[in-house]
């Protein structure tokens, strides 16, 4: 597998972002401004995530997500930590992520590699998600918001 910055004149790889944020008017409002990376096996993306700069030296992960078949197997785990790097090399000193209160999954990958919750927005996702979100049998109404201290 290799994980590559995705060059603008390429497609976005539209139905993997979905999988991570089910709105696609949300996701074309962040990609123009982001920088997107994929990983491949051989022709086929099987992973994607995009790095969006928020404030001088933060940047935050917006989109991570890998094709469902091959879910579980490491690359989620590998892709957070390229963009851990390249986060690293850009100069950045945070890097935020943040996720619903239902992720557990999620949750556990993000701060496995180091993510530490910083704080809880009530109600974001019945605020902005016209439709109900089950997960894991919890419904989805808080954002958790997870950051990275890069220098330490
Ligand atoms: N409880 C505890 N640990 C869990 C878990 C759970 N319910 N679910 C996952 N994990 C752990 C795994 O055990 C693994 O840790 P380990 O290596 O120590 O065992 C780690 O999380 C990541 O596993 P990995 O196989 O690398 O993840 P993945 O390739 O399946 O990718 C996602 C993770 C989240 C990117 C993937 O599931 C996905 O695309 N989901 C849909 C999109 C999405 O929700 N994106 C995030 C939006 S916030």
């Amino acid at each position: 597998m290799q994980i590559r910055r995705l060059d603008i004149k390429e497609q976005m790889p539209l139905e993997l972002l979905l999988l991570a944020d089910p709105c696609k008017e949300m996701i074309e409002t962040y990609f123009a401004r982001s920088e997107c990376y994929i990983a491949e096996i051989g022709e086929q993306v099987v992973g994607v995530y995009v790095l969006l700069p928020t404030r001088p030296v933060t940047i935050e992960l917006v989109n991570i997500a890998v094709r469902e078949e091959e879910q579980g197997k490491g690359i989620g785990k590998q892709l957070l930590r390229h963009a851990i790097k390249v986060a690293k090399e850009k100069g950045c000193k945070t890097i935020e992520v943040g996720t619903g209160n239902s992720s557990i999954g999620q949750l556990a990958l993000y701060q496995k590699c180091g993510f530490n919750m910083v704080s809880i927005e009530k109600d974001y996702f019945l605020k902005h998600y016209p439709e109900t979100i089950y997960e894991n049998g919890i419904q989805c109404r808080d954002m958790v918001r997870l950051s990275l201290d890069l220098q330490t």
